[in-house]
C-alpha cells in the first residue's frame, strides 16, 4: 500500500513541456514563457495538472539548456524572472503545479565556477569539476569522442560526459553539494512543486570500478538534496539508468526520502536495435515491459513514471504502431494502455495530438548536438543517405521540432522565423486540425484523464493483466473497494475478444463502440466498469 504522500501524487498528470518549441510570442522564432502563459487553458482544458518545463535557466544552449550558466537565472531567449514569477502565479491559480529541470551533474563551461576552477589550483572553485594532469580512464562522452578535454589555462583535463562545453561538477566537494543545495532552495522560494533530475545516476562517480555513475556515495547525495525539511514534500522524479526493481526501491522507497519515483528507460528500446537502427516490432514488447513494472513497484509500495515519449526520443507511435493510415487509433490506443496503469502520466508535447516521427532530405535540417554528431560518426562507414535515415529515424529534433498549432503561418508556433525547421507532417498534424477532426487525440486525451481522476480505481487500484504473453492484444483490469474497471488495447490485427466477466458499456473507445467484449479492429481500445454480481 503506498504511503499518502505518494497516493497523493498519483493525482498528478504532468505535461513535460520543450520551452524552445512549445510557443513564442516575441516572434524571435524561439518558443517561451510568456508563450507557454498563452497556451495554459488549453492544457488545463486537456486535463494535465502539473508541467515538467525542460532547463529554462541562462545557457548558451548547445545542448538546449542542458549546459547550464546560471542556475539563478532565466535564459534570455525564454524570458526574464519576471516571466517565471507569473508563470508558477498563472499556474497556481489553476492549481496547477511546476516541476523544474534540474541538472546536477554538470554546468556549462560559461558557467562562473568552470571559469574561475580553470583560472588555477588554489580558488574556491578550482575543486568543483574533476581536473586530471593526465587522462585518467578511457571514458567516453555520450555525444561521441572521449569525456576528457584538455584545458589550456588550467594546463589539465577536465572530465565532460556530454559535451565539451558540459563540464562534470566534482561533488566529492562538500561546497558543490552546498551549492547544489542553494539551487534547489532558491526554485523551492520561488514556488516550484518539484524537480525533473537530470542523470542523478552519474553525481556519484566510481574510478575505482571504472564507473562513471552509480558511485558509492549516490545515495547519500541524493538524500542531501531532498532529504532536508524544505525538500521533503517536493515531488521528484529522477532520469536514470536504473534498470531493476531493487535497485528503483533504493532511490524511491518512500522511508529513504529520496526520490518519488524514477524515468526507467528498458522500453524506450521498443522498435530498435540502437538508437539510430529501427527493429521490426509492436505494442507487444511495449506491453510485456509495461506489465512487469506494474507488478514490480506494486509488490514494493512504488509508482512508476507512464511514459512513452520526451524530449530525447523519436515518437513511439512511429516505432511500434502506425503512424500512417491508422495513427488516431495507434495514439489513442497507445494512451489507453499506458495512461489508466498505476503511476503518474507525463505526456509529452503533441503526444495529446498524435504527433508521429518528422523526416528530412538533408542534415541541414537538424540541430541536435547528438545528431549531427551521430551523422559524422555514420558517414565514416557509409553512403550519406543510409547515415541520414539513421538520423530521421533516431534523432531527439524528432521530439523538439515547434509545437504545430494550426495551419496559418509557421503551424501558429511563431510569427518570426522558427530556430529550427518546422515539423515535416505539420499541416497534416496540428492542434487546430485535430480539434475539429470527427475523430480526434486531444479528445480522447481529454475523456481518458476524466475518466482516471473521476474513479479512485485508476489511482492506486489494484492492476491486474487478463491477457497472456502470446495474445495480440493488452488486457488489464483496475480494482478500488468493490469496483473493478476493463482496459481492452487491441494491437495490429482485428481480433475477437471475450471477457470473463459481463461490462457495463465502454466509458471510453477510441472508434465508438457499443460492448466491451467482440470483435475488435486494428488498434482499437475500450474502457468499461465490470458489472457487479
Ligand atoms: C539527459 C537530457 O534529457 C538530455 O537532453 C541531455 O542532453 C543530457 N541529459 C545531458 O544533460
Amino acid at each position: 500500500m503506498l504511503n499518502e504522500k505518494y497516493r497523493g501524487f498519483l493525482r498528478w498528470v504532468v505535461y513535460q513541456i520543450y520551452p524552445r518549441s512549445f510557443m513564442d510570442s516575441n516572434g524571435d522564432g524561439i518558443g517561451d514563457l510568456q508563450g507557454i502563459i498563452q497556451k495554459l487553458d488549453y492544457l488545463k482544458a486537456l486535463g494535465v495538472n502539473a508541467l515538467w518545463l525542460c532547463p529554462c535557466c541562462q545557457s548558451p544552449n548547445d545542448d538546449n539548456g542542458y549546459d547550464i550558466s546560471d542556475y539563478l537565472d532565466i535564459m534570455d531567449e525564454f524570458g526574464t524572472m519576471a516571466d517565471m514569477d507569473a508563470l508558477i502565479a498563472a499556474l497556481h491559480e489553476r492549481s496547477m503545479k511546476l516541476i523544474m529541470d534540474l541538472v546536477p551533474n554538470h554546468t556549462s563551461t560559461a558557467h562562473r565556477w568552470f571559469q574561475e576552477s580553470r583560472k588555477g589550483r588554489d580558488n574556491p572553485y578550482s575543486d568543483f569539476y574533476y581536473w586530471f594532469d593526465e587522462i585518467p580512464n578511457d571514458w567516453q562522452s555520450a555525444f561521441r569522442g572521449s569525456a576528457w578535454e584538455y584545458d589550456a589555462l588550467r594546463g589539465q583535463y577536465y572530465l565532460h560526459s556530454f559535451a565539451v562545453s558540459q563540464a562534470d561538477l566534482n561533488w566529492e566537494n562538500p561546497a558543490v553539494v552546498q551549492a547544489m543545495q542553494d539551487v534547489v532552495d532558491f526554485w523551492i522560494q520561488k514556488g516550484v512543486d518539484g524537480f525533473r533530475i537530470d542523470v542523478i545516476d552519474m553525481i556519484s562517480k566510481d574510478f575505482e570500478k571504472n564507473q562513471n555513475g552509480f558511485g558509492p556515495r549516490l545515495h547519500e547525495f541524493i538524500h542531501a538534496l531532498f532529504g532536508r525539511e524544505q525538500a521533503r514534500l517536493l515531488f521528484t522524479v529522477g532520469e536514470s539508468g536504473v534498470q531493476d526493481i531493487d535497485e528503483m526501491a533504493r532511490h524511491c522507497a518512500a522511508e529513504r526520502q529520496e526520490l518519488s519515483t524514477l524515468f526507467v528507460f528498458d522500453h524506450m528500446e521498443c522498435g530498435r536495435a540502437d538508437k539510430f537502427t529501427p527493429r521490426q516490432d509492436t505494442l507487444r514488447s511495449l506491453r510485456d515491459l509495461l506489465v512487469r513494472w506494474q507488478q514490480e513497484t506494486e509488490k514494493h509500495d512504488l509508482f512508476p513514471a507512464l511514459f512513452s515519449d520526451n524530449h530525447d526520443q523519436a515518437p513511439m507511435i512511429s516505432r511500434i504502431a502506425d503512424d500512417q493510415a491508422l495513427r488516431y487509433e495507434s495514439a489513442t490506443d497507445l494512451a489507453a494502455m499506458l495512461y489508466l496503469l498505476k503511476g503518474v502520466p507525463f505526456i509529452y508535447q503533441g503526444q495529446e495530438i498524435g504527433r508521429t516521427a518528422a523526416h528530412y532530405d538533408s542534415i541541414d535540417c537538424f540541430d541536435d548536438i547528438e545528431s549531427i554528431r551521430a551523422y559524422r560518426g555514420f558517414c565514416e562507414t557509409m553512403p550519406p543517405e543510409e547515415a541520414l535515415a539513421k538520423i530521421n529515424f533516431g534523432s531527439r529534433d524528432n521530439a523538439r521540432r515547434p509545437m504545430a498549432w494550426d495551419t496559418g503561418k509557421n503551424s501558429g508556433f511563431t510569427t518570426g522565423t522558427p530556430w529550427i525547421p518546422l515539423h515535416s507532417r505539420d499541416r497534416e498534424i496540428n492542434a487546430a486540425r485535430d480539434l475539429s477532426a470527427k475523430r480526434s487525440v486531444y479528445r480522447f486525451y481529454q475523456a481518458l484523464l476524466r475518466l482516471r481522476t473521476a474513479h479512485d480505481a485508476f489511482l492506486d487500484g489494484a492492476f491486474r493483466v487478463l491477457s497472456s504473453a502470446d495474445d495480440p492484444f493488452f488486457i488489464y483490469t483496475r480494482s478500488w473497494k468493490d469496483e473493478t474497471w476493463v482496459i481492452v488495447c487491441n494491437f495490429e490485427s482485428r481480433q475477437k475478444i471475450r471477457l470473463p466477466f459481463g461490462c457495463e458499456a465502454p466509458a471510453l473507445s477510441n472508434l465508438c463502440r457499443h460492448a466491451a467484449d467482440g470483435e475488435y479492429l486494428p488498434y482499437e481500445c475500450a474502457v468499461a466498469r465490470v458489472k457487479k454480481q
